[in-house]
């Protein structure tokens, strides 16, 4: 399968990294093709609203998502991780996101899905927060990332979210963070469930 995966982190090694990591090893394990972009060292322009995708589905600007859109197409799983920053996912996600209206317009206007392929297309989203509680930011940032699952024709995700994960590294000592992203990606990998 191709998986693809978005580190909305800027912090190099931080707690989404170490986290997304996790998540990813046993899809190496067992050999599936991963394409993992770091969004803070991309150059994604925030959406423009400028109508350009409306009648045709396509983005006129060129940029990194210019590749992103392809990845997005052919992907059988998407992996979303980020930091909350502010209540919700870093803007560096967020412009991904947003970029998203392309497809957006595809399929709401122009009725046409991405297409399932033969694994179907399935999701996961990860979230670390430094509050101790961060049901509100969690929240947002859940409601955009379900805007964005949807929208690229990914009909269903799981979610692992963690609370007070601050300086770098904290997830490392969080008791089952670690784990429970390797069972999840375990279980993104699973080809059976369709
Ligand atoms: C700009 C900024 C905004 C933040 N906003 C929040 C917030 O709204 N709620 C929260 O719980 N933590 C917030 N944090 C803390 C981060 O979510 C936390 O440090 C997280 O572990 C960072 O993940 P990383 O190491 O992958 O970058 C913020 C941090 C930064 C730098």
């Amino acid at each position: 399968m191709y998986i693809l995966a978005f580190n909305g982190s800027p912090r190099p090694g931080g707690n989404t990294e170490l986290l997304l990591n996790e998540a990813l090893k046993p899809l190496r394990e067992a050999g599936h093709t991963i394409r993992l972009y770091q969004l803070n060292n991309v150059i994604i322009k925030p959406c423009q609203d400028c109508g350009g995708c409306t009648t045709t589905g396509t983005c006129i600007h060129l940029d990194a998502m210019t590749e992103i859109y392809d990845s997005i197409k052919e992907a059988d799983r998407i992996i979303l991780a980020s930091p909350i920053f502010f209540y919700n996912i870093s803007a560096q996600a967020k412009a991904m996101v947003d970029r998203c209206q392309a497809f957006w317009c595809e399929k709401y206007l122009l009725k046409k899905t991405i297409p399932e392929g033969p694994h179907g297309r399935k999701g996961l989203l990860l979230l670390v927060a430094g509050m101790k509680k961060n049901e509100e930011g969690f929240r947002c940032a859940e409601a955009t990332a379900k805007g964005f699952f949807r929208t690229v024709s990914v009909p269903e995700h799981e979610i692992l979210a963690y609370s007070g994960i601050d300086a770098k590294g904290d997830i490392l000592k969080h008791p089952t963070a670690l784990k429970e992203a390797y069972e999840a990606g375990k279980r993104l990998g699973n080809t059976a469930i369709k």
